[in-house]
């Protein structure tokens, strides 16, 4: 499949941009394990024309993560179109627009989520700022404000007339937030109306190789875009490959997972790239989410403690340390 000139190979797999966490460090270690596709933080429109240092620093990326989009929300055609041809001069390979962000700052604001209740608008930014840049533009949103309004359907037709390449659809309403599951029927729904031709990426509650590979058989989806489950596991993307491939007789050959000594690594790493990017402290801090998250450590007998130990520590040493008596654990374990 394709977005623009960005060709994908077979069953492409996303990393899905997370606030304070598809930092540049970890896309670069999904991009390692296989994501076929970045996107930052999403950034603010009004920031982004603001000269906000800290926005900027969220656009900076780097040539052997790509294909990586930029994404921007806001909740005005002018800053938005301004905002997009700013952060065109970066060279993303292509811009996405966030409609989907439910949390009250934006979406009660009438940014990302906010805009499943001013379809006009949504409509108008997204025409103006796909004519304002030369990148392809896409989408990400939800299915619809709440389970009454279930718009997506015909969402997302009104979307690809504004001349969008490609729309991320997260099975959830506004309303939702994250609870509950998320609904696939109708992302399947809008991949099989014979009106769309863009490529529709499905996103929400992937988390294993095996509901990859049923998501992409049921729903028809371009492609799959996950989060979460990359908490503490960068390497999910080369799970669901290697698993991909040999469902699909792509890869005779099954690929050696990761080992216990590996995956540690590349926690130990994430640690490292982290300090080296913001500082000790607030490196730590910025680790602790996947340490909290990573699946590796539960079946480490009465885990609660070295878990609490994990999330204390504040100093590298005592979190390395921590982490080794982790892995002479885990190997341990038959
Ligand atoms: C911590 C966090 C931050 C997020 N930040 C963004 C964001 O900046 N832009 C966006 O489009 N979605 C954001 N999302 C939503 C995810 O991209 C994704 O749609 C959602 O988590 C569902 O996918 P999953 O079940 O695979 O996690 C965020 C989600 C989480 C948990």
């Amino acid at each position: 499949m394709k977005i623009g000139n960005i060709e994908f190979g077979n069953q492409p797999l996303f990393l899905a941009p997370m606030e304070d966490v598809t930092d540049i460090g970890f896309r670069k270690l999904c991009k390692r394990f296989g994501a076929d596709m970045m996107y930052t933080e999403f950034v603010s429109a009004e920031a982004i024309i603001r000269n906000i240092k800290s926005t900027l620093d969220k656009m900076v990326i780097d040539d052997d993560e790509r294909p990586v989009g930029i994404q921007i929300y806001g909740r005005d055609v002018e800053s938005m179109v301004e905002a997009a041809k700013i952060v065109e001069t970066v060279k993303p390979d292509l811009i996405d627009i966030n409609f989907g962000c439910p949390v009250k700052k934006v979406a009660g604001k009438g940014a990302g989520a906010g805009m499943l209740k001013n379809i006009p608008l949504m409509l108008d930014i997204t025409r103006e700022v796909v004519k304002a840049v030369k990148l392809p533009v896409t989408v990400k949103t939800r299915l619809g404000w709440d389970l009454n309004n279930l718009i997506i359907t015909d969402l997302a037709e009104q979307l690809q007339d504004c001349g969008i390449q490609a729309l991320t659809i997260h099975g959830r309403t506004r309303s939702q937030m994250y609870t509950g599951e998320a609904d696939w029927t109708l992302i399947g729904e809008v991949k099989r109306n014979p009106r769309i031709h863009i490529p529709i990426i499905g996103n929400g509650d992937i988390t294993t190789p095996e509901q990859a590979e049923q998501a992409f058989e049921r729903f028809g989806v371009d492609a799959i875009m996950v989060g979460r489950a990359s908490f503490g596991r960068p390497w999910v993307f080369k799970e669901m490959r290697d698993y991909l491939d040999a469902a699909s007789g792509a890869c005779s050959e099954t690929a050696a997972p990761l080992t216990i000594d590996d995956k540690i690594d590349v926690l130990k790493e994430q640690l490292l790239i982290n300090m080296e990017r913001i500082d000790e402290y607030r490196g730590i801090l910025h680790t602790r989410r996947h340490l909290a998250s990573s699946p590796i450590f539960k079946n480490i007998p009465n885990f609660r403690q070295t878990r609490i130990a994990m999330l204390r520590a504040d100093k590298a040493d005592e979190l390395m340390a921590i982490l080794e008596q982790c892995r002479a654990i885990l190997k341990e374990i038959p």
